[in-house]
């Protein structure tokens, strides 16, 4: 985008993108564009000549076309709140789709509802809350993710080991491809087995294949009540073991099943406002669990069965079972700020992973000697979403050292071992955060040469242009 053929491409585009959309569709003020232009991290800075704001497909479908037109380049954007660099542009035009966020229909009946791109992960949950359904997908950035964020970088989240990613949640997409045109591929359907699923293709594409504009969603029903309890352990290969046996207790009510070591939790408690422990204690590691249930009686019982047993197996050392919502809330909230947390104590080299469930442990013993070697002075804030094999392994510059060059020098070597650890293990380096510009050439690196030709065969087919996000992902 820097070359100045395209520099003199870009005003005739505004002006025609301003003709098309409107005054309110298109704004060059450099004000409004700031908070588009960087990661909520303060990692990555970019810039962009213009911020698209369409209102309606056809809006979007319009300044595609000219986009075409003029040979300009086009990152999408939903909530801004990514953390592979996929979502800040570097020149090309921004194109916004947070202005798109009507909800087009519910249907309880077939467990579907359709929503527009721009609308907050937060307001799904509630459409369907009012319709007396769950939306599950849940995770730390709900207040700020859009949908159609969520389904371009496939996100994850703290209830995958029940409901899925965005991948399973997801019947239709409304797209607009590089061109223009319009794809309306919004079916509320379990079952269509007309061939290739098209719509697997835009998600996690990050918006480079096209971009998607809307989406019916799977609905489940709404649980009647939600057991909560935090739960010290002393090894991840515990938890492991415990979440086995939770599954088999309460016959596949466990909803949510997450790590959080004692270092990030101190973390939380010194930086996060109104936080508290729920049950101090001296062990490295706790869980906490949640369980939904179709009905109040029993549930109580249930959480309680299954902790007494598992103290009884040695599993755990002590448990504390939330008594009412608000001690609910203050478990979740330690475990939502451990990001926030982890920024406040310094920048850190993340670490998206996963692995087979049943090599966890064996990855975390490794891991974890693996800092001690390399990173002696970093600290590691391992965490997350053990029922999905999915942690979040991250190691923070040390202290007193410039994070930012660390991270960009000799810090990428503990990247590669980990990667490399990863890699020996059969796991993935980008479990739920996606791959953006950070994991661009990593990807290419450690996939087969075969897959990485049929991703770029994708590309080529429905981007021959390479104008979509470009040097994102492929
Ligand atoms: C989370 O699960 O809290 C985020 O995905 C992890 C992160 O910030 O690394
Ligand atoms: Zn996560």
């Amino acid at each position: 985008m820097a070359d100045s053929s395209v520099q003199s491409r870009i005003d005739p585009f505004i002006a025609r993108l301003t003709e098309a959309l409107g005054p309110k569709g298109v704004s060059i003020d450099p004000q409004e564009i700031a908070p588009h232009v960087h990661d909520w991290r303060g990692r990555w800075n970019g810039s962009t000549p213009v911020l698209v704001k369409p209102a309606s497909t056809e809006e979007v479908s319009k300044a595609l076309a000219l986009a075409a037109e003029f040979g300009i380049a086009v990152t999408p954007q939903g909530g801004n709140s990514g953390m592979v660099n996929g979502g800040v542009p570097y020149g090309e035009a921004l194109i916004s789709l947070r202005r798109m966020n009507k909800v087009r229909e519910v249907d309880p009946l077939n467990d579907a509802m359709t929503l527009e791109a721009g609308v907050v992960l937060t307001q799904a949950q509630e459409v369907a809350d009012k319709a007396g359904r769950l939306f599950p997908l849940s995770l730390g950035s709900e207040g700020v993710a859009t949908i159609g964020g969520l389904i371009s970088t496939n996100a994850g989240g703290v209830a995958v080991l029940r409901y899925g990613m965005m991948r399973d949640l997801v019947l239709g997409i409304e797209a607009v491809l590089p061109d223009g045109r319009i794809w309306n591929g919004l079916r509320g359907l379990r079952k269509d087995n007309t061939g290739y699923d098209l719509k697997q293709l835009f998600i996690g594409a990050e918006g480079t294949l096209g971009v998607v504009t809307a989406a019916t969603l799977k609905l489940f029903p709404k649980p009647a009540v939600k057991e909560t309890a935090w739960v010290v352990v002393k090894s991840p290969a515990d938890a492991v073991e415990l979440l086995a046996r939770a599954r088999a207790w309460t016959g596949g009510a466990v909803t949510g099943f997450e790590l959080i070591p004692a270092f990030g939790l101190g973390l939380v408690l010194k930086h996060i406002p109104d936080t508290r422990d729920p049950l101090p204690a001296v062990a490295p590691w706790r869980v906490l669990i949640e369980l939904s249930l179709p009905r109040p009686e029993g549930a109580r019982e249930m959480m309680e069965g299954l902790l007494a047993e598992a103290i009884e197996a040695g599993l755990v050392g002590d448990a504390a079972i939330a008594e009412n919502i608000a001690q609910s809330a203050m478990m979740w909230k330690i475990r939502e700020t451990l990001s926030p947390a982890e920024k406040a104590h310094g920048k850190a080299l993340k670490h998206d992973v996963s692995v087979p469930v049943s090599r966890v442990a064996e990855f975390m013993e490794r891991g974890e000697a693996l800092v001690k070697r390399m990173a002696p002075d970093g600290d590691l804030i391992a965490f997350g979403h053990v029922g999905d094999g999915n942690i979040h392994f991250n190691v923070t510059a040390p202290q007193g050292r410039d994070a930012e060059a660390y991270l960009e020098g000799e810090g990428k070597a503990v990247t590669q071992a980990i990667h490399d650890l990863i890699t020996e293990l059969n796991g993935s380096i980008s479990a739920e955060h996606g791959v953006g510009k950070l994991k661009r050439d990593e990807i290419a690196r450690r996939k087969s040469p075969v897959e990485m030709e049929m991703m770029r065969a994708v590309k080529r087919a429905l981007d021959p242009e390479n104008r979509m996000n470009p040097g994102r992902v492929v």
